[in-house]
Parts: structure tokens; C-alpha cells; sequence
């Protein structure tokens, strides 16, 4: 198993990509402190590890909240002693609007859950792994940070963020044997993505742009790479994006 004695933090652990790395991560062997706003979700994860002989907890934080992320923390260190990673993978999509239409409060919400809530999960997190001196984080990214993607600014901007706290934080925690990287995903088949196509069918033809594969990812080809970087497969990487996107910014 490649996390046995591990204890992991993993945000937006309800649903998607999330969800589906708790999983993966109690069958390495992990104990999980599964996070979420969506407490009846997050039950459904923490049950099904539960039932395959896994442990988990099952913990209500809104990652853009400090005190939320800091009771987060404190609970998992409480219950499994310690801390070894912090996947911080909650966030939204947002309201698709190009820059001048969009409000000021559409852009601060993104901000707060998909840049603010990473940091927060970063900062609270940090002097666990600095005392115990290693960790791995992983902070989720997405591909919109590298190419421009119509009506996502907030997103896009967040999400470019998370990459430069991501590569910050690799160079000031390095020297406590810190690992901090970040996952860039493409399209993946996820809750997000089917809201974003407002429940309808994966359109083909776009997705041939999107993809020189010629399709989308299951959230298991991501939660797989988490898994490889929290592990210590991962041993030597630091700092880096980590595209995981089926080719799409092939130019
Ligand atoms: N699906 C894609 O194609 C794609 C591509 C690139 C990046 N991403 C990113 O991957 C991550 C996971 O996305 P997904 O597709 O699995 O989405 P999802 O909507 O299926 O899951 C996201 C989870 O985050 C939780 N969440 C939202 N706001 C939160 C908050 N404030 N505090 C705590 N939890 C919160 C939600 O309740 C949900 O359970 C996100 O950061 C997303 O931006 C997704």
C-alpha cells in the first residue's frame, strides 16, 4: 500500500475528483479527514471508505472561511495524530461571464474558494508537517490557467494563482522536506463539468478540440496522479504543475 500510516486532509471531498481520491487514498491505506460544505455528500464518502474497512472522518469546513480551515485541521491532527497530506482540491466554477459583465461579487467568490481557500489550507497545515519536517500538498489548479478560456477570469485567475503559491511555497518549505504541488486538469467527467454543460451529453466535436485523445478523463485518472504525488513515488518532485490534461495545450 502507498500510504499506509498516512494521514490526509483531502478538501471537496464530496464529489468528483475529490471524492474519488478519498477513496483512493483510505485503499492505499491513508486514514482521511474528508472535507466539504455538502455535509450529506461527504457522509456518502466517509461511509463507503468505512465499509471497505478503510477510516475517515467526515468534516463540515468551507475552505474560504480561516476558522473553518483551522478547526479542519485541528480535528484531523486530533483524531489521527498527526498530519502527512493535504490535497486541497475544493472549488467551483463560477458564473461564466465575460470580464466587463462580471460582478464584483462573482469574482470575490471564486477568489475566496479556488485561491484564498488553498492558501488558507496551506497556512493551517504547514506547521504540522514543518514539526514532523516532511509533507506533501497538492493544490488544485486546472488547465484554465494556461490557456484563455472565454467567460472564466475569476477561474482563471485563481487558478494561475494556485500555481504561483504552489511554486512559493515548494521554495520556502522545501528545507522541512515539504513537497507542494499542483494538479492541472483538462476536461474530466465530473459533477462541475456536467453543470457546466447544464446537464447535457459530452458534445463530441468539442471535445476533439479539447482533448488529442478525443476524450474526457474519469476523475480516477486524476485522483491517480494526487496518489502519486502524495505518495513517495513522488519523492523528488517539488514545485510543479502537473498537466494532466489529454494533450489539450498540445498547440
Ligand atoms: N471537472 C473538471 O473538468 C475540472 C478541470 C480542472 C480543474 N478542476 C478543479 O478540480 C477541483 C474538483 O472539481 P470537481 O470537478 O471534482 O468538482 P465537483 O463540483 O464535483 O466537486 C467539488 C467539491 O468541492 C466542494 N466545495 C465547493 N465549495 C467549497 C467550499 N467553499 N468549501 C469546501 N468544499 C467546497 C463541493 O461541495 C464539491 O463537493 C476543483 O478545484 C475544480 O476547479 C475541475
Amino acid at each position: 500500500m502507498k500510504l499506509a500510516n498516512k494521514v490526509a486532509i483531502i478538501t471537496g471531498a464530496a464529489s468528483g475528483m475529490g471524492k474519488c481520491a478519498a477513496l483512493l487514498f483510505a485503499q492505499e491505506g491513508a486514514k482521511i479527514a474528508a472535507a466539504d460544505v455538502s455535509e450529506g455528500a461527504l457522509k456518502d464518502t466517509v461511509d463507503q471508505i468505512a465499509a471497505s474497512g478503510g477510516q475517515a472522518i467526515a468534516i463540515r469546513a468551507d475552505v474560504a472561511k480561516a476558522a473553518d480551515v483551522e478547526r479542519m485541521v485541528n480535528e484531523a491532527v486530533t483524531k489521527f495524530g498527526k498530519l502527512d497530506i493535504i490535497y486541497n482540491n475544493a472549488g467551483i466554477e463560477g458564473e461564466s461571464a465575460f470580464l466587463a459583465n462580471m460582478t464584483e461579487e462573482q469574482f470575490d467568490r471564486v477568489i475566496a474558494i479556488n485561491l484564498r481557500g488553498v492558501w488558507l489550507g496551506m497556512k493551517y497545515a504547514l506547521p504540522h508537517m514543518m514539526r514532523q519536517r516532511s509533507g506533501s500538498i497538492i493544490n488544485t489548479a486546472s488547465i484554465a490557467a494556461l490557456v484563455g478560456l472565454k467567460g472564466s477570469t475569476a477561474y482563471a485567475a485563481a487558478k494561475a494563482g494556485v500555481i504561483a503559491m504552489t511554486r512559493v511555497a515548494a521554495a520556502e518549505y522545501g528545507r522541512y522536506n515539504i513537497r507542494v504541488n499542483a494538479i492541472c486538469p483538462g476536461a474530466i467527467e465530473t459533477p462541475m463539468a456536467q453543470r457546466i454543460r447544464a446537464g447535457a451529453a459530452p458534445n463530441p466535436a468539442a471535445i476533439k478540440r479539447i482533448s488529442l485523445l478525443e476524450r474526457m478523463a474519469q476523475p480516477e485518472e486524476i485522483a491517480r496522479v494526487a496518489l502519486f504525488l502524495a505518495s513517495d513515488d513522488a519523492s523528488f518532485a517539488t514545485g510543479a504543475p502537473f498537466i494532466i490534461d489529454g494533450g489539450w495545450t498540445v498547440p
